[in-house]
């Protein structure tokens, strides 16, 4: 093939539509608007508009600081008293950690984590397919798909009462072949921070075991729905539940890392030896990819959860992160009823986490972004924490606005 062919090959790959999410935030960037906002992509931001710097990581900087290290490579499965700390963390207490059937593999955030375990999946189970709910958060379809899979849904959401549909959910769970691999939020849904009750919770595993399902929890927002403990409860309540059970966990949100891009992914395994052989594979499966993980966010993370003081440090600032996003949804809601006596905004009380699914349709989210120069989600997903006192008025206003 000669040089003008391949550029005349090449010239024919179409444009790539805008990621649904990060591309949000690109338009946002590029709008010269003097007072726009972008409660589009799911970062915590504090009421002045900013992502913060949490003192328990800068005091763990401060520590790395006076004990500089050279650069060198991290193993394929990244640090060792990171993966250890993560598995205190996600599974304390759990039978599973005391049995040593738990294995932990840093990875490039919980983006990072699922692509290793669908790479993973892809080559075992070549003949599995993947159920997500639906609605999800976007990029697990394509991440999937782009691993080879087929992505089916099962129902989640129920539009008219803006709460969960459990029976659907559960009916088509029912139905999934054996084998298949079960996507679930494990706290804090995204998008639509709607969570099933410990009930719920139960007969849904109970459908998983009965089914030989694999469950794959995403976990992205840990100590942003009712608190570290009770978020991570359905990890715990799933590895101690006699499955194989793939998580991928993040401190992106919780830490306030997203640039560092420090994930885990970890595995609850029938027994330790079949542990330390899913960990090989998916070793491979990360030295094909990328090799081996970054470094600075995995000595960040490691070095507070190691420390008492900074773990204290750190609890006290993910439960005000927490709270001020509960005020956050509260004061929207007053606001948004003042604005449309009548109206039912209570959801946004009933949900939890980052997000509230607001209902609001494309058409609608088209007048935000254009009359307003609020930017958000297609899907009238919005991040609550990217609300604060300073536009809070201006965002309950149009709100009120094209939803009347
Ligand atoms: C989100 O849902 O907005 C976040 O998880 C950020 C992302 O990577 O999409």
């Amino acid at each position: 093939m000669n040089h003008s062919t391949t550029l005349s090959l090449l010239s024919s790959v179409a444009m790539a539509p805008r990621d649904p999410i990060l591309g949000v935030t690109e338009a946002y960037n590029q709008s010269t608007h003097p007072d726009k906002i972008n409660l589009g992509v799911g970062v915590y931001y504090d009421d002045r508009g900013k992502v913060p710097l949490l003192d328990c990581v800068r005091a763990a900087e401060a520590a790395l600081q006076l004990d500089p290290k050279p650069h060198t490579y991290l193993p394929i499965d990244g640090l060792a008293a990171y993966n250890k700390a993560v598995g205190a963390l996600l599974f304390d207490g759990c039978t599973a950690l005391a049995e040593q059937r738990v294995v932990t593999l840093q990875t490039a955030g919980g983006t990072g984590a699922l692509k290793v375990g669908a790479d993973f999946f892809r080559r075992f189970f070549p003949e599995a397919q993947v159920w997500i709910s639906n609605p999800s958060w976007e990029n697990h379809a394509a991440l999937f798909e782009s691993a080879g899979f087929v992505v089916n849904h099962y129902p989640y959401y129920d539009a008219a009462g803006n709460g969960i549909d459990f029976a659907a959910m559960l009916e088509a769970l029912e139905h999934v072949p054996t084998g298949n691999i079960v996507l679930l939020h494990a706290c804090c849904h995204n998008p639509t921070g709607l969570d099933l009750d410990e009930g719920r919770w139960e007969q849904v595993l109970g459908v998983i075991a009965r089914r030989g399902l694999i469950p794959f929890l995403d976990m992205a927002y840990q100590g942003f729905g009712a608190g570290l403990a009770a978020d991570g409860k359905v990890v715990r309540r799933f590895a101690d539940g006699g499955l194989t059970v793939f998580v991928s966990s993040t401190f992106s949100k919780s830490f306030s890392l997203y640039g560092e891009r420090i994930g885990a992914l970890s595995v609850v395994a029938a027994d330790a030896d079949a542990a330390a052989r899913l960990q090989s594979q998916l070793k491979r499966t990360i030295r094909t990819n990328y090799s081996s993980p970054p470094e600075h966010g995995a000595r960040l993370v490691a070095t507070v959860l190691g420390s008492a003081p900074l773990r204290a440090m750190w609890e006290q600032e993910l439960a005000a992160m927490r709270e001020r996003i509960r005020t956050t949804r509260r004061d929207l809601r007053l606001r948004l009823e003042a604005l449309a006596p009548g109206r039912d905004f209570s959801f946004l009380t009933r949900q939890s986490g980052l997000f509230s699914y607001t209902g609001l349709d494309k058409e609608q989210v088209r007048r935000l972004r254009e009359e307003y120069a609020i930017y958000t989600l297609d899907t009238g997903r919005i991040c609550v924490a990217a609300v604060n006192s300073g536009n809070i008025e201006r965002v309950a206003q149009a709100i009120a606005t094209v939803s009347a």
